[in-house]
């Protein structure tokens, strides 16, 4: 059962706002909080730098100013970075921005806290500090370091609301700074500097509890507010009209939950295939008998998908929360990967492979059982044959390469100038350049052909196949296709020869996942992304992928894992 309010182009209207107060308030009003701290602390450089005492206890840092460095350069950063790393806006539109600052972020809190402890261990105390302040001091320096820790273990076990909290409640202590010189400054003012050493440190501690409530009402809030926030919609890529790439959108759409058979992915990445623009531009023109005649019935594109079950849906008996996995969005269960999140049969998944990334894993599925298929089924490739793969260096003719040779072929494979060294370095015999080279064979005779695009007029392929060949139609134009259809038998008659136009038997499609992954695991089948883009740059990764010369796949990425996992490694 699918969730006909994700295909609706009413649950497009849900969307909020792209830009909101909270983008630049929340950030601002930190930034506030901060400034008399991080001022005080580029004062207080300023007057290292010169040798000039700009603040009481001036002496105390010249003589050794190594940490007092480190902990304003450390504290700044950490404030004014972590302000903005607040904003939904920014981590919504800027995931990358979001991860890179978000290491930057970490390694400053670091440093802040831990040349704060420096401080309170080698400084001279000052003449209202006491070993209650250091004390404090200490505790509250460890403890931020601990949440930056947990912070980040959070995000290794891919815990987004954990790291979230972890991290601003590191943040609220780090700015707590700002909190004190509010206390402090009101109180120096009306009591005249006269406080105790108890009360200065009653003070301090008072900035750094004040902030901790403040960012335990917060988390308590948004945790409160979750379930329309983070349970109830999720980002998705759609289009409520045929057309380009220009008519694609992100928007909120309700999350949709799974049926029985059915598991939730959350998606990490996303591949696109011809079948993407060919649905989105309503081409060939059948497209429209079965999925809307003047509008698209489903709203939301994108057929492969590695990501990790969320969700299971009853009678699921081979995955588990948790499980990496990569597989395929049936067109019959009018789900579409391109968004945060999608319900995937349980026969259309198998498990990810450890040794690639989600990336990788999310430019299989539906070339790889193309090509599969199209070598194993139709054209029956057996070990000793000679094979022909015409577009080679694209999605599924990289596919196609190094399935015929796993199953014992010598293949000859043609593709553009560019895809030379990496079609060769994928296992083709011969690799022969279209723009100079293919022609020059015009005597070869092969068991099978594999025209990924077409490319060449029927009676070419025809020509070049054994007298008992197969000629496999993957792809071509609408006038080829009919062509193959209503006369491709007659005219490939003489002798044995045969073709097939290649539709996917979907029956063997978790049959087909699992020879796959084998492949893939014992390394003869290797994965090649041509480009990634982010779910907002869609458009452009159709532009790209339409453009007809990709080197490989096409990806989008999706969820955070497969960034943060790739900045993990870094
Ligand atoms: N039948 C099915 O069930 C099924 C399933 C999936 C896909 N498909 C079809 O398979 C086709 C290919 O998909 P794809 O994802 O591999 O497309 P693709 O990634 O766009 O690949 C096409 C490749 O062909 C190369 N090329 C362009 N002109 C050529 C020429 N004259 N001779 C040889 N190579 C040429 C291109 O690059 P260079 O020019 O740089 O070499 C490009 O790498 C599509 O038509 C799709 O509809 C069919």
């Amino acid at each position: 059962m699918q969730d006909d309010a994700l295909a609706s182009p009413l649950a497009l209207h849900s969307r909020p706002p792209s830009r909101t107060r909270a983008d630049w308030l929340i950030p601002a009003a930190l930034i506030a909080l901060g400034a008399i701290p991080t001022l005080a602390g580029i004062g207080r450089l300023a007057g290292l730098a010169r040798g000039v005492a700009t603040m009481e206890g001036h002496a105390r840092f010249a003589a050794d100013p190594l940490p007092a460095v480190l902990h304003i350069v450390g504290a700044t950063t950490f404030c004014v970075i972590g302000a903005l790393q607040f904003s939904p806006g920014l981590r919504r539109n800027r995931p990358r921005w979001h991860r890179r600052a978000g290491w930057v972020l970490a390694s400053s809190g670091i440093v802040a806290a831990l040349s704060g402890m420096w401080m309170a261990i080698v400084y001279p105390a000052a003449a209202v500090d006491g070993p209650l302040l250091r004390g404090m001091r200490l505790f509250v320096g460890a403890a931020m370091v601990a949440f930056i820790f947990l912070g980040v273990l959070a995000l290794r076990r891919r815990d987004f609301h954990a790291h979230g909290r972890w991290l601003t409640r590191s943040y609220a202590l780090g700015i707590a700074a700002g909190t004190q010189a509010l206390v402090l400054i009101p109180q120096a003012l009306l009591l005249d500097r006269s406080e105790t050493e108890h009360g200065y440190a009653l003070s301090m501690g008072a900035g750094w509890i004040v902030n901790v409530v403040v960012a335990e009402l917060a988390l308590r809030r948004r945790r409160q507010r979750a379930p329309l926030e983070t349970t109830s919609l999720m980002r998705a890529v759609v289009h409520d009209r045929y057309g380009g790439p220009e008519v694609l959108r992100i928007e909120h759409v309700p999350r949709p939950k799974p049926a029985a058979g059915q598991v939730l992915v959350f998606v990490q990445a996303a591949s696109v295939n011809a079948r993407d623009y060919r649905l989105l531009r309503a081409n060939p023109f059948l497209v429209r008998l079965y999925n809307g005649l003047f509008r698209p019935r489903r709203s939301m594109l994108g057929a492969d998908v590695a990501g990790i079950v969320v969700e299971i849906g009853a009678g699921i008996t081979r995955l588990a929360i948790g499980d990496e996995i990569f597989g395929e969005a049936l067109f019959a269960d009018r789900q579409g990967t391109f968004a945060e999140y999608v319900c995937i049969r349980e026969q259309a998944i198998a498990e990810k492979p450890q040794s690639i990334s989600f990336i990788e894993a999310a430019a299989v599925p539906l070339a790889g059982i193309t090509a599969l298929q199209a070598v194993r089924d139709r054209a029956k490739v057996r070990p000793g044959q000679s094979v022909l793969v015409q577009g080679a260096g694209g999605g599924v003719g990289m596919f196609l390469v190094q399935i015929a040779k796993a199953y014992g072929a010598h293949v000859t494979a043609v593709c553009g100038p560019g895809s030379v060294e990496l079609v060769r370095s994928l296992g083709a015999d011969r690799v022969l350049d279209y723009t100079r080279d293919d022609l020059l064979f015009i005597d070869q005779r092969y068991d099978a052909i594999f025209g990924v695009n077409g490319f060449r007029p029927l009676g070419y392929y025809r020509e070049r196949l054994m007298p008992t060949g197969t000629y496999v139609m993957v792809g071509g134009t609408n006038r080829q296709l009919f062509e193959a259809l209503l006369f491709g038998k007659a005219r490939f008659a003489a002798g044995e020869r045969k073709i097939e136009v290649l539709t996917i038997d979907e029956s063997l499609r978790a049959k087909d996942l699992e020879e796959i992954r084998g492949l893939l695991v014992d390394g003869r089948l290797r994965v090649v992304v041509d480009r990634a883009f982010s779910l907002e740059a869609a458009a452009e990764a159709f532009r790209y992928a339409e453009g007809g010369h990709v080197r490989g796949k096409v990806v989008l990425t999706v969820g955070e894992v497969e960034a943060c996992s790739l900045a993990l490694a870094c």
